[in-house]
């Protein structure tokens, strides 16, 4: 079954201490509510460890924000898949368009890194967009079905079942301007429908595809309202516990 997803992005924000306890009442505020989602949370790789361990004692799962695309070996400062798999960390970010703007990271690489996250049981969040420039000239739908089938249509069916999409259109990224939720439903049905004809029906019911922009308290819910949004990947609303809480406090 389709599930309706709620994941914090953190990106490079927060000391050891803020994110241990900005963990701690995410969790807390878990318990006195009934959420009808699942809840990720995304801190920086030096905390995963930390994060992981709250993971086995609630109901909050955890995500790295990225990926060598290798699995071992002289790449000074990158974080391999086994050494997420070892701290049980069971999502992470790929595709992120700050990874694919100020990293240059490819269609290809983020292929390769979805394979190897897949090897080691690890769940990608896929991320893909537009720039604003791309929207402006109409060709939004091509460029997403491009990073689609460049990064993830090498998959086969069984191996897709384990992706999750985030249509993040770049404009809105931090921007405060959020897609409307015409916008967002128009992509994530084109997204929905691209999945269809490569994997089927079955699979594309099932997919989450989560929408990330500018998302927030006030408009969470008409965003999750839309039937093929299924969620979102949230940024900085994600950094303060309470305005997290209520994002994925948004579904009926
Ligand atoms: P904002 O919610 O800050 O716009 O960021 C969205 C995002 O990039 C999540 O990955």
């Amino acid at each position: 079954m389709r599930k309706n997803i709620v994941a914090g992005n953190w990106k490079m924000n927060k000391t050891f201490q803020e994110a241990e306890e900005l963990i701690d009442q995410i969790v807390v505020g878990m318990e006195k509510n009934s959420l009808k989602c699942e809840v990720i949370a995304c801190p920086p790789a030096l905390y995963l460890e930390m994060a992981s361990d709250y993971a086995e004692e609630s109901r909050i799962h955890i995500g790295a924000q990225n990926v060598s695309e290798h699995e071992k070996g002289a790449f000074t400062g990158e974080t391999a898949a086994p050494m997420l798999a070892s701290v049980d960390i069971e999502y992470c970010i790929v595709g992120h368009s700050e990874r694919r703007k100020y990293f240059h990271e490819t269609n290809e690489q983020l292929a390769k890194k979805v394979d190897i996250l897949l090897d080691y049981g690890i769940k990608p969040i896929f991320c893909c967009g537009e720039v604003l420039e791309e929207r402006e000239k109409e060709i939004h739908f091509d460029v997403v079905k491009k990073q689609l089938e460049e990064s993830l249509f090498h998959l086969n069916e069984d191996e897709f079942s384990n992706i999750v999409v985030a249509y993040e259109p770049v404009w809105a990224i931090g921007t405060g301007k959020t897609a409307s939720p015409e916008q967002a439903q128009e992509m994530h049905a084109f997204i929905r429908s691209l999945i269809a004809e490569k994997y089927g029906t079955k699979t594309s019911d099932e997919v989450s595809i989560l929408y990330g922009g500018s998302c927030n308290p006030g408009n969470a819910k008409t965003l999750f309202a839309n039937k093929d949004v299924d969620g979102g990947l949230i940024g900085g609303a994600s950094l303060k516990a309470e305005d997290f809480l209520k994002i994925a406090s948004a579904f009926e």
